[in-house]
C-alpha cells in the first residue's frame, strides 16, 4: 500500500461530489485522506457534509478581497497549511488565476458535467439537449490555464433519452460523477495517475485524448 495522500477539496455548493469522495475513503484500503474542505461561501452545504464527517473546514469569502489575485493568494496560503498532495475542485464556482493554476500544476483536478471538449462553461445539460445529442456525460481533468481545457483523465458517457429534461439528464450525469471522481482521485493517490508533458498518464501510459472512457 502506498502512503496516505492528503487531499484538500474546494467547493461552493451542495457537495454531492465531496460526499462521494468521503464515502469512497471509508473503505478500509483507501489511500485518500481528505485533510480539509474549503469554500468561498460559508453557507455551502458541502461544509456541513465535511463537518458531519469530522473533516476540517475553512471558508474564505472572495468578496472580502480586492481582486482575483489577492483572493487566490490567500486561498493558496490556506490550502498549503494542510500540505496536500492533491487539490480537488468539486463545484468550486470561481475562475482561478494563472498563478493559482501554476502553483498546483499536476496536482489539481476538476470535474465538469459534459463530455469535454464539448460544452465548456455553464448550462451543459440544456446545451446537450438543444443540440439533440444522443450522448452526454462528465469529465475529470487536470486543471491548466485554459478553462475546462486541461488533459482529460476519465469520462463517463450516458445516453440522452427522448423525454429527458435538463434535470433528469443532470441526475443521470451526477450519478456518474460520483463514480468517476473517486476513481480518478484514487488513481492519483496510488501514484498511478500523473500529468506528463504530453498529457495525463495512467500506469505509465498516455491516456487517449478523451481520457479513460466509461460507457454506462
Ligand atoms: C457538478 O455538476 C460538477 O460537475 C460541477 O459542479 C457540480 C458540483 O455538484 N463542477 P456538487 O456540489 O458536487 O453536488
Amino acid at each position: 500500500m502506498s502512503q496516505t495522500c492528503d487531499v484538500v477539496v474546494l467547493l461552493s455548493g451542495t457537495g454531492s461530489n465531496l460526499q462521494a469522495l468521503i464515502d469512497s475513503t471509508r473503505t478500509g484500503d483507501s489511500p485518500v485522506r481528505i485533510a480539509a474542505v474549503i469554500s468561498n461561501r460559508s453557507d455551502a452545504y458541502g461544509l456541513q457534509r465535511a463537518r458531519d464527517a469530522g473533516i476540517d473546514t475553512r471558508s474564505l469569502d472572495h468578496k472580502a478581497f480586492e481582486g482575483r489575485e489577492a483572493f487566490d493568494s490567500a486561498l493558496i496560503e490556506l490550502i498549503d497549511a494542510f500540505h496536500p498532495k492533491l487539490v480537488v475542485l468539486a463545484g468550486f464556482m470561481r475562475i482561478l488565476s494563472a498563478d493559482f493554476v501554476r502553483h498546483y500544476e499536476g496536482r489539481l483536478l476538476n470535474i465538469h458535467p459534459s463530455l469535454l471538449p464539448k460544452y465548456k462553461g455553464m448550462h451543459t445539460h440544456q446545451r446537450a439537449l438543444e443540440a439533440s445529442d444522443s450522448e452526454h456525460g462528465c469529465s475529470v481533468h487536470f486543471v491548466t490555464e485554459e478553462l475546462d481545457g486541461g488533459p482529460l483523465v476519465v469520462q463517463a458517457v450516458v445516453p440522452v433519452e427522448s423525454d429527458d429534461s435538463a434535470q433528469t439528464l443532470a441526475q443521470r450525469v451526477h450519478t456518474q460523477e460520483h463514480k468517476i471522481y473517486p476513481l480518478a482521485v484514487r488513481w492519483f493517490a496510488e501514484g498511478r495517475l500523473i500529468l506528463g508533458e504530453q498529457g495525463a498518464l495512467l500506469d505509465g501510459q498516455l491516456l487517449a485524448a478523451s481520457g479513460h472512457l466509461i460507457r454506462t
